[in-house]
């Protein structure tokens, strides 16, 4: 297979069995081709929906043992009553959280835990807000290797919490954000050699790039893709894949991307806003989304260039305005999402509302996690319950109020 590891930032290339993680000179490195695949739809749709239907186009050796739980291939659905809402012609939801661990994580750890097997590595790390280190966990168990995960301790909603310890990780709690566990585990793979699966590892993005694939190929290019950013890995994988579907000539036109951050921790949409062409870092994230709790994103550099290459916005959105996307996406829908996808739905509200997303365009937003993920989330969301002390018939004022 015709590809290499390049630098984002030097252009160095490194051969695609390199182990490392980023560059030596510190830029993110990237997969690419040096000669692109002859590839069709009709050569994929041959084959089963999911992140490995797109198999050219993933460049991991042809001798390595594929480490899957059918990830990818996600429902696709499309808006009935939010529609109505709204007042927009033609929308769906992407929902992620149908994925085998719960969130679009997978489908990076599919093609991340199947090159760290290849590589030779027998224990694999992360530091996650949560969801990377379910899936981490799961594709490593499955795959043989010992996971160890690095969590902000106290900020880890408890369903990913769950997973991880059911798959076997390790734990390690940080005293600190998502931020402070990801400058631990990178100082800890370079101390010990433990190979790192965050999102700065190229072949996480090579997964994460066929939700492009998926969309394209279900209903073709939409207008704009909406979805939530907090390290910056998503949105730069679904640029990415849609500039490669373009390049083998499989579309012909590209989306505009909106990223959406939680108003505490929005570096990216403060420097989208102010023209900046670094982000100022954000020390203390907060926000009721805890999976885009994120302060300093290490993916900022190709996060960027994928909003402003695609003509698009990173923009914020409250915690008021997360929590009620939520509500709308489970009431209006029966879409059950964490809080951290119902960004995505909030942002497109305000979107619309500001005139940059018009009404008759097509838009398709990523719910990137399922809403079991984060069951204390309820809290907030007041529930309709009543005690049965006795007779049934006494519920009448129940039913027809
Ligand atoms: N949505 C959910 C549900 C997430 O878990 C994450 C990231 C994002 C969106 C943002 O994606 O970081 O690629 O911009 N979660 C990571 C984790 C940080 O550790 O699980 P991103």
């Amino acid at each position: 297979m015709d590809a290499v590891i390049k630098c984002i930032e030097c252009s160095s290339e490194y051969p695609i069995s390199y182990t490392g993680i980023t560059c030596s000179c510190g830029g993110l490195l990237q997969v690419e081709f040096r000669e692109y695949p002859e590839v069709s739809w009709e050569l994929f749709r041959s084959r089963p929906f999911g992140v490995w239907r797109y198999r050219e186009l993933i460049p991991v050796p042809r001798d390595a043992e594929i480490v899957t739980m059918r990830e990818g291939g996600t429902p696709l659905i499309r808006f009935s009553r939010i529609k109505e809402v709204l007042g927009v012609r033609e929308s769906y939801v992407k929902f992620e959280g149908a994925n085998p661990t719960g969130s679009f994580k997978d489908r990076g750890m599919t093609v991340g835990v199947t090159m760290a097997k290849y590589l030779g590595a027998k224990a694999v790390a992360c530091a996650s807000t949560g969801n990377t280190s379910s899936s981490m966990a799961a594709y490593a168990s499955r795959a043989g290797l010992k996971p160890y995960v690095f969590l902000p301790k106290g900020k880890v909603a408890k369903g990913k919490l769950m997973q991880a310890v059911l798959h076997g990780a390790t734990l390690i709690m940080v005293n600190g954000s998502f931020d402070d566990a990801l400058s631990a585990v990178m100082q800890a793979s370079r101390s010990f050699g433990v190979y790192v699966l965050n999102s700065l590892n190229p072949w996480r993005i090579e997964g994460q790039k066929t939700l492009a694939y998926e969309i394209a190929d279900e209903v073709g290019v939409p207008d704009w893709v909406v979805l939530p950013v907090g390290n910056g890995g998503n949105i730069s994988a679904l640029w990415k894949g849609f500039k490669e579907l373009k390049k083998v000539g499989l579309v012909d036109e590209l989306p505009r991307l909106a990223g959406i951050q939680a108003s505490g921790a929005a570096p990216l949409a403060h420097a989208f806003k102010e023209g900046l062409s670094k982000p100022r870092f954000v020390e203390h994230p907060e926000t009721v989304a805890t999976a885009i709790r994120i302060g300093r994103p290490v993916n900022w550099p190709r996060a960027l260039r994928a909003a402003r290459e695609s003509r698009g916005v990173i923009t914020s959105v409250t915690d008021e305005e997360i929590l009620e996307a939520q509500r709308m996406l489970g009431r209006l829908e029966g879409v059950g999402v964490e809080p951290a996808s119902a960004a995505s739905l909030a942002g497109l509200r305000k979107l619309l509302d500001e005139g940059i997303i018009r009404p008759d365009e097509k838009v398709v937003i990523v719910a990137t996690g399922h809403a079991l993920k984060d069951p204390d989330i309820a809290v907030y969301h007041q529930a309709d319950t009543v005690e049965l002390r006795g007779d049934v018939n006494e519920l009448s004022e129940v039913f027809w109020r």
